[in-house]
């Protein structure tokens, strides 16, 4: 075993583990805020301005991982941990280290690996993230893995910063997402209405909400519609609110209702809704107001998906805020996360007892 190597297996079982942390842009110092809330004071420097940071805790990464895991943080959307910090300067030569490293890592041999790497403007990688990729899995054929996008049994995590390049080897639940940077990517469809759809699908695969078992949604600023066409996909009944206008292509839907109306002049039945998605882009606080007054008529065990959008420059505060008025109104929060498509916005996921 050479030098480099030892030191590297001596830095995975030390008491101290260090992160690569990655939030939406802008987010980072809410990130931050978080890990200290969680771990005291964290020694952390910033690698690409309000999005991505390296972090130094007192933890091992075992430890690290299973309390980020279990606080379950709103604006952490990725993290991996370093293993190796390799001097950046000279792009073949940083290769030719993390290639040396990683071919002496028996987890990875015949494994399913997934190669995940990143830069920073002016690293010294200047081609493009996929042939770093490429190039990688090229000089990394001896392991005789199979190198794989989607579920992998170990991610390879690089990422090219302008000193240093900084590489881990995790397990994907290790990393809260097993997307490249926790940035998850869909397909745009043919005739997809808007991005908002992004949303959703996100908030499904994050939350693990189960849209299909549902009969029976009310929609609040529904228009142009993306949200509504992806419940009527999953075969739901869907009711509509917007004063805007919907898209033409779902005006004549058999199972959907258009109420062309501002959210505040609609009424309902009791009860009359097991599902209720809010995706207004409107003031927390009236969006807040509003929502609660229309809470009668989600029935008890009833689930509600939210966006919040954060105008403001103390987003921790206002989330509280906003989380509070739901429990207020018998709503028990089963999520609340900073989603990749959700930019400056957040999504809470409730259920109403
Ligand atoms: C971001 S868009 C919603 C996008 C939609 N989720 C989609 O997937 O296409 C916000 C919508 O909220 C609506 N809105 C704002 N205030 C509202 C209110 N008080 N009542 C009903 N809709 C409202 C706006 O008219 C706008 O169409």
């Amino acid at each position: 075993m050479d030098e480099q190597h030892v030191m590297n297996e001596q830095l995975e079982k030390q008491n101290s583990a260090k992160f690569i942390c990655t939030a939406n842009h802008g987010f980072a110092p809410y990130a931050q805020e978080e890990l200290r809330r969680l771990f005291g004071s964290v020694k952390s420097t910033m690698l690409l301005p309000g999005e991505v940071f390296v972090v130094t805790l007192a933890t091992t990464v075992q430890e690290t991982v299973e309390c980020i895991n279990e606080k379950a943080p709103i604006f952490l959307r990725h993290i991996f941990p370093v293993l190796m910090e390799i001097p950046g300067d000279d792009a073949g030569q940083a290769i030719r280290q993390a290639v040396t490293y990683l071919l002496k890592r028996e987890e990875l041999e015949g494994s399913r690996v997934s190669v995940q790497v990143r830069k920073v403007e002016g690293s010294s990688w200047t081609e493009s993230l996929g042939l770093l990729r490429d190039q990688l899995q090229e000089k990394l054929t001896p392991l005789e893995a199979d190198f794989t996008v989607q579920n992998p049994e170990w991610i390879i995590s690089l990422f090219a910063a302008k000193k240093t390049w900084y590489l881990g080897i995790s397990r994907p639940e290790q990393n809260l997402s097993d997307w490249n940077g926790g940035a998850v990517r869909f397909q745009r469809e043919e005739g997809q209405i808007s991005r908002a759809k992004f949303k959703l699908l996100e908030a499904e695969k994050q939350f693990d909400i189960p849209f299909d078992t549902f009969r029976n949604a009310l929609d609040i600023g529904a228009a142009p519609g993306g949200w509504s066409s992806f419940l009527l996909e999953r075969g739901l009944q869907v009711t509509a609110v917007d004063p805007a206008k919907m898209h033409d292509s779902l005006r004549n839907h058999p199972n959907l209702r258009i109420v062309q109306k501002n959210a505040s002049e609609v009424k309902f039945k009791d009860a009359q809704f097991d599902l209720l998605v809010c995706d207004m882009s409107w003031s927390p606080k009236q969006m807040a107001k509003l929502v609660t007054n229309l809470l009668y008529s989600l029935a008890p065990g009833g689930t509600a998906v939210i966006t919040v959008k954060l105008l403001t420059k103390k987003p921790m505060a206002l989330v509280h805020e906003i989380i509070d008025i739901f429990e207020q109104s018998r709503m028990q929060i089963q999520g609340a996360k900073q989603l990749f498509h959700n930019r400056d916005e957040i999504t809470l996921y409730m259920i109403k007892y």
